[in-house]
C-alpha cells in the first residue's frame, strides 16, 4: 500500500502542498480524479502535524457531498495506515458514524459539519477544514464556504483547503481574495470517443422519429429499428443528421440547453446501453465497464432486466454492480475489487461514479449523457427534478475514468451535436433549486439576514427566489413577520428534509397517526413507486386504482405500502410489486427512509424514545387527511364543478390538470371542494403531482397559519363560503379553534 500511495501524483506534491498549507490560510488543490486528493491530502497534513514539534494536536476535517463516499474514503484511509477505522480516521454521516477519543482525521458529509457549526460555531479546537468536491457546487457545499469565509477571519489559525477534480479555479481563488491553487499533474491514458453516429453503425441499428402524443402535449420520441441491410458508415451518418434535422437540430447553429430537451435518450437509451455491453462482452477486450445512468431507479431496473434475461451470455462470465448513493455498505466493497479472470465487470452508476469513487480496472465507459437535476423556476415558483443534459466538463471526467490503467473507450449515447451543445459548467445547485430549507439552516445558525447573507455566495441567487422563500416559510408558519424562527420553525430546522416533509412529520407525531405519515413522507422523498410501463399503461392503472377509495394519492401509497409489508414477510415481496406495478427497490428505500426518519423525529424530543412509535389514529383517514393538509399548504387547488365535468384552478396560475397517473385523473367527480397537492410542474400547462383532496374545514383549520393572519386569504379564495364565516359567531368559533391548534403545534 505504502508502494501505491508512493506512485500516486499527490505524492510527488507532497511538500508543495505542505508547506502552501502552512504559508496560507486558504489553499485550493485541483488535479485529475484519482490522482490521490481525497485520500491523500488529509494523510500528509496529519502525518506532518505528528511529526511536528507541537505533536499531534491537530483536528482534520474533510467533508465529503455524500455518505457513500465519506464512508468508503475513511475507511480506505485508515487501511493505508494499518489501523482500525475510529482510531486515528474515522467518519460520522448521519445516524452513522465511527471515531473514538484519538481521532484526528475525521471524514464527513457537508451536513455533519453545518450541524456542528449550530451548537459549536468558532470550531473550537479544529485546525484543518478540507471541502473536497467543491467543483460539484452543491447547495451545502456553497452554503458551508460562505459561513467559513466569515469564520477565517475570527479563527486566524485555521486552516482551510479547498479540492476538486475540475475547478474553475478563478472563481474559488477570488472569492477568498486571491488564494494560492495548487495543480497536481496527473497521467491518464488516451480513451478514444465513440459518438452515437458510429455506435449505430456498430451495432447495425438506425433511428427514426416518431411522434408521440402523452399528456403534456406531442413530445419527439425516437424508435429503433433494425435495418435490414448493413449501410455503409457515412450513410448511417447521414440518416442520424437526417433525424436530428428533423428534429430542428442544426449541428451548425449553437443550441440552447433546452431546445435539447427535446432529443430523448431515456426512450431509445436502454436498448442502446444493452446493445453496446453485448459488443463489449462479446467483441472487446478484457476490462471493466463502467456505465454513466441517470439515477438508481434506471439503474434497478436495467440490473433487473439483464439479470432476468441473461443478455450478456453467460452469467458466470459477468460480475453485474451497481453503484449509487443509496447502496449499502457491503456492496460498495465489491465494485473496488478485482474479479476473477475471464470475468467482465460490469458498474451501473449515478454520477456518483463521475469524480467522487475511483473504480481502477475501468477500460470502458458508456456515458448516456444525463443526470437527475433539479431545476427552478422563481418566477412560476415551480421546481421539478428530471434527467438533464450533463456539462462538457462532466462529459470529460466521464470519458477520463477509462483511461486509468490503459488506454480505453468511451461510448457516448447521443450525438456528437447534442455534446457540442452542452453547457460548459453545469448551473449550481444553489442557483436552480428552492431555498426553503436553506433559509431556515441560516436562520437557526443565525447568521443574519437571510438576504445579506446569501449576497456574500460564490454566486448569489435572484432576488426573488429568496423572496419567494421567506413568503413560503412565512405562510407555513416557519418564520414570523421579523423573519425570525418560529418554535415550529426550529423544529424544521432540526429535520435535513423540505420543510412541508418536516411539517407532516412534526403533526403526524402530534396527532398520533406517524405510521401512514412515515411511509408519506418517505415516497415522496423517492421517485414515483408506482411503475407506468408504456405499453402497459392500462393495466398499470388499474393496479393503482385498487389502492385508492377516497380520492388520495397519497392514501394510496400508503395501502400499497401495508400490502408490500405483509407480503414481504411472507417473502412474497417481489410478486406483490410485480403484480401490482410497483417499484420493489422504491419500497425498499421508502422502508429503510421510514426508519431513518423515525430516529430523527427522536432526535428532536418530539416522539419519545423507549415508546416505539404514537400510532393510536393511523388507522384513521381524517387524520391523515389533516396532516397531509397541513405539510402541504399552500399547494392547493379548488375543484370547479361545472355540470357533470370538473376542472381545477390555482389562485397564481389559473386552470391546472393533474398527471394520468393520479387516482384523481381517473374520478368523474371528487365530492370535495380542494385538492392538495405536493408539486406542481409547468410543461405547456401546469400539472400537478401527488393529490389528495379535502374539505372545506380541514383546510381552514390545517391549512396556514392563524398567526400570519391568514384567514382573510382563506376567505377570499372559499367566496361562497364568505357569508357563513362573516357570521360574527362562526368567525369567532373558527378564531378560537385555530388559535388552539396553533398552540397545540407551536407548544408541543
Ligand atoms: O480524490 P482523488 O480522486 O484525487 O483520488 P483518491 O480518491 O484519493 O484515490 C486515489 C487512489 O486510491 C485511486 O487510484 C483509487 O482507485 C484508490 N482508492 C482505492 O483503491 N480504494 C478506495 N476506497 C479509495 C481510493
Ligand atoms: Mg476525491
Amino acid at each position: 500500500m505504502l508502494e501505491f500511495r508512493r506512485n500516486l501524483p499527490a505524492y510527488k506534491e507532497k511538500n508543495r502542498l505542505l508547506t502552501a498549507i502552512s504559508q496560507n490560510q486558504v489553499v485550493i488543490i485541483s488535479g485529475e480524479t484519482g490522482c490521490g486528493k481525497t485520500t491523500q491530502v488529509p494523510q500528509f497534513i496529519l502525518e506532518s502535524e505528528i511529526t511536528s514539534v507541537r505533536g499531534a494536536v491537530c483536528s482534520i476535517i474533510c467533508t465529503q457531498p455524500r455518505r457513500i463516499s465519506a464512508m468508503s474514503v475513511s475507511e480506505r484511509v485508515a487501511s493505508e495506515r494499518g489501523e482500525k477505522l475510529g482510531e486515528s480516521v474515522g467518519y460520522k454521516v448521519r445516524l452513522e458514524g465511527m471515531k473514538g477519543r484519538d481521532t484526528r482525521l475525521l471524514f464527513c458529509t457537508t451536513g455533519i459539519l453545518l450541524r456542528r457549526l449550530l451548537v459549536d460555531r468558532n470550531l473550537k479546537g479544529v485546525t484543518h477544514v478540507i471541502v473536497d468536491e467543491v467543483h460539484e457546487r452543491g447547495m451545502n457545499e456553497d452554503f458551508l464556504l460562505i459561513v467559513l469565509k466569515d469564520l477565517l477571519s475570527r479563527r486566524p489559525e485555521l486552516r482551510l483547503v479547498l479540492m476538486s477534480a475540475t475547478l474553475d479555479a478563478e472563481l474559488f481563488s477570488s472569492y477568498f481574495g486571491g488564494a494560492t491553487v495548487i495543480n497536481i499533474p496527473g497521467f491518464t491514458y488516451p480513451v478514444r470517443t465513440h459518438f452515437l453516429e458510429d455506435i449505430l453503425d456498430m451495432t447495425g441499428y438506425r433511428l427514426t422519429p416518431y411522434n408521440q402524443i402523452d399528456d403534456y402535449g406531442q413530445e419527439k420520441m425516437w424508435k429503433m429499428s433494425k435495418q435490414a441491410p448493413r449501410k455503409r458508415k457515412s450513410q448511417i451518418a447521414s440518416a442520424v443528421e437526417d433525424t436530428l434535422k428533423a428534429a430542428n437540430f442544426n449541428e451548425y447553429s449553437s443550441q440552447t440547453r433546452e431546445s435539447l430537451s427535446c432529443w430523448n435518450p431515456d426512450c431509445i437509451g436502454f436498448n442502446l446501453i444493452e446493445y453496446v455491453l453485448c459488443y463489449i462482452c462479446e467483441k472487446e477486450r478484457p476490462g471493466a465497464v463502467l456505465v454513466f445512468m441517470t439515477g438508481w431507479d434506471d439503474i434497478n431496473s436495467l440490473n433487473d432486466k439483464l439479470q432476468a434475461n441473461r443478455i450478456l451470455g453467460d452469467p458466470t462470465r459477468v460480475l453485474l454492480l451497481t453503484c449509487h448513493g443509496s447502496m449499502a455498505s457491503s456492496e460498495q466493497r465489491l465494485i473496488f475489487d478485482e474479479p476473477e479472470s475471464g470475468v467482465r465487470k460490469i458498474v451501473l452508476a449515478t454520477n456518483i461514479a463521475e469524480t467522487s469513487i475511483t473504480i481502477n480496472d475501468v477500460v470502458f465507459v458508456i456515458d448516456c449523457g444525463k443526470a437527475k437535476e433539479t431545476s427552478y423556476d422563481a418566477l412560476n415558483n415551480t421546481s421539478c427534478l428530471l434527467p438533464s443534459w450533463i456539462s462538457t466538463v462532466s462529459a470529460q471526467q466521464r470519458r477520463g475514468r477509462a483511461g486509468r490503467v490503459q488506454p480505453g473507450e468511451c461510448y457516448r449515447l447521443y450525438p456528437r451535436c447534442v455534446y457540442d451543445a452542452f453547457a460548459e459548467y453545469q448551473l449550481p445547485e444553489i442557483l436552480r433549486t428552492p431555498l426553503q430549507s436553506l433559509c431556515l439552516q441560516i436562520k437557526s445558525l443565525r447568521l443574519g439576514t437571510i438576504a445579506g447573507f446569501l449576497s456574500r455566495a460564490l454566486q448569489s441567487p435572484e432576488l426573488l427566489a429568496v423572496q419567494n422563500a421567506i413568503e413560503y416559510l412565512k405562510i407555513i408558519g416557519a418564520l414570523d413577520h421579523n423573519e425570525e424562527l418560529t418554535v415550529l420553525g426550529q423544529y424544521l430546522a432540526m429535520l435535513p428534509m423540505e420543510p412541508k416533509l418536516g411539517k407532516m412529520l412534526i403533526l403526524g407525531a402530534i396527532f398520533n397517526c406517524l405510521e401512514p405519515v412515515l411511509t408519506i413522507v418517505a415516497g415522496l422523498s423517492v421517485r414515483d413507486p408506482f411503475l407506468a410501463p408504456m405499453d402497459k399503461k392500462d393495466l398499470a392503472e388499474a393496479a393503482k386504482s385498487q389502492f385508492s377509495h377516497d380520492y388520495s394519492d397519497h392514501l394510496a401509497l400508503v395501502r400499497a405500502f401495508e400490502g408490500w409489508k405483509d407480503a414481504e414477510r411472507g417473502l412474497a415481496g417481489y410478486e406483490y410489486c410485480w403484480k401490482n406495478f410497483l417499484s420493489a427497490p422504491s419500497m425498499k428505500v421508502i422502508d429503510s427512509l421510514r426508519k431513518e426518519f423515525l430516529s430523527l423525529l427522536k432526535d428532536t424530543g418530539l416522539v419519545d424514545c423507549d415508546t416505539s412509535i404514537c400510532n393510536a389514529w393511523g388507522r384513521d383517514e381524517r387524520f391523515i387527511r389533516a396532516v397531509i393538509c397541513y405539510g402541504l399548504y399552500p399547494g392547493i387547488s379548488s375543484i370547479v364543478q361545472n355540470g357533470k365535468s370538473s376542472s381545477l384552478k390555482t389562485m397564481e396560475d389559473g386552470q391546472v390538470f393533474l398527471y394520468s397517473n393520479s387516482v384523481n385523473a381517473r374520478e368523474s367527480e371528487i365530492p370535495y371542494p380542494w385538492l392538495v397537492f405536493n408539486e406542481k410542474m409547468k410543461v405547456n400547462s401546469v400539472f400537478l403531482k401527488d393529490s389528495t383532496a379535502v374539505s372545506d374545514s380541514v383546510l381552514l383549520l390545517f391549512g396556514g397559519s392563524i398567526s400570519q393572519g391568514e384567514i382573510d386569504g382563506h376567505l377570499k379564495m372559499m367566496g361562497g363560503y364568505l357569508e357563513f364565516f362573516m357570521n360574527p359567531s362562526v368567525a369567532d368559533m373558527y378564531q378560537c379553534i385555530r388559535r388552539e391548534l396553533d398552540e397545540l403545534i407551536q407548544n408541543k
